[in-house]
């Protein structure tokens, strides 16, 4: 499984460009659902038939990036950002574009740690803007480039937001044997954007329950903001985030299966981000949704931390909740 997240998390997979991303899950996911479709948005949904509840699982498929605003008579390219990147941490970074096209940032004069994007610049090693319109233009996405590394039970890799959680989700199909529930699993385009590809698929897949399968941070290094989330202690099911009060009916699902089943929980209250569930549970008159996150060190970095025991018991627990029959826990 560590080789499945190893490729999903190194695929180039912007917000709106996401295909490369969804082949490799379609590929994966196939053998072990009923059907496999694309929405008109790009989001990916696999379905494995059945008579009862019927329960949308959401992972995004999307990574943050940049993207291309203008390039200068010396061949630079100057960039805005797509979706949560801290400008910060962008000085001296790898970027590698569509067809493995790769840039270095580096800063105007000045402190590079308080410049504005607008004082940063992508170099792809040309020395005149006709050279660089031969291997890049304005409007091409770029996302980090960072291999993913194995650190024993700790792994790190660009992109875990959300690629994790694809992973968490095809692993589910994969154990999944006798669900008595009709489940759809959805790989979603643009939530870093706002959660656009969820808000659309939500609809045409008009679930009984939603289950969003995502990301949060911890409050478990040096000096961190206080955060009640630590990486290795369990999947942690969301309580409230800027997006959703969590439905008390998923919720409390999520957490008398994790007791039955004795995996380790922790409640999550995320004060700022939102994930899926909060746009499948607007959609038409409303759908009782929550969700499973996994703990995550350095989100929305190039760097990002999971825990591999909790990835384990993330799958154990989503898989434990569909294999339960949603009719009669009252979806
Ligand atoms: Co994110
Ligand atoms: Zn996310």
């Amino acid at each position: 499984m560590k080789d499945l997240i190893k490729r999903l998390a190194e695929e180039y997979g912007p917000s709106g460009s996401e295909g490369k991303v969804t082949e490799i899950i379609k590929q994966e996911i196939a053998p072990y659902v009923d059907e496999v479709k694309f929405d008109k948005l790009g989001s990916l949904i696999a379905v494995k038939k059945g008579a009862g509840a019927k329960v949308m699982l959401a992972a995004h498929a999307d990574e943050i990036g940049l993207i291309i605003t203008h390039i200068d008579k010396d061949g630079f390219l100057r960039f805005d950002t797509v979706g949560g990147v801290a400008i910060f941490r962008l000085t001296g970074m790898r970027v590698v574009f569509k067809d493995g096209l790769i840039g270095v940032i580096n800063a105007e004069k000045g402190d590079p740690a308080t410049a504005g994007v607008d004082k940063l610049f992508i170099d792809i090693g040309v020395s005149s803007k006709e050279e660089a319109e031969s291997k890049v233009s304005v409007g091409d996405f770029a996302v980090f480039r960072q291999d993913c590394v194995d650190l024993g039970n700790r792994i790190v890799a660009k992109a875990f937001d959300d690629r994790i959680g694809c992973a968490v989700l095809i692993e589910t199909a994969k154990r999944l044997k006798n669900s008595p529930n009709e489940v759809h699993f959805v790989f979603t385009v643009q939530e870093e954007l706002g959660l656009r590809g969820a808000t659309a698929s939500a609809y045409s897949v008009d679930p009984d329950i939603g289950i969003a399968v995502d990301v949060t941070r911890t409050g478990d290094t040096p000096e961190s903001p206080t955060m009640d989330v630590s990486l290795g202690k369990g999947p942690a099911i969301k309580v409230k985030d800027s997006g959703i009060v969590a439905n008390p009916k998923v919720r409390d699902l999520l957490v008398k299966i994790a007791k039955e089943q004795n995996i380790p929980y922790q409640f999550e209250v995320l004060i700022g981000g939102a994930t899926d569930a909060s746009s499948i549970e607007r959609t038409r008159g409303g759908v009782p949704s929550g969700v499973i996150s996994i703990p995550t060190r350095y989100v929305h970095s190039p760097s990002e931390m999971v825990d591999m025991n909790d990835v384990e018991n993330s799958i154990k627990l989503l898989t434990s909740v569909l294999e339960k029959d949603l009719r009669s826990e009252g979806f």
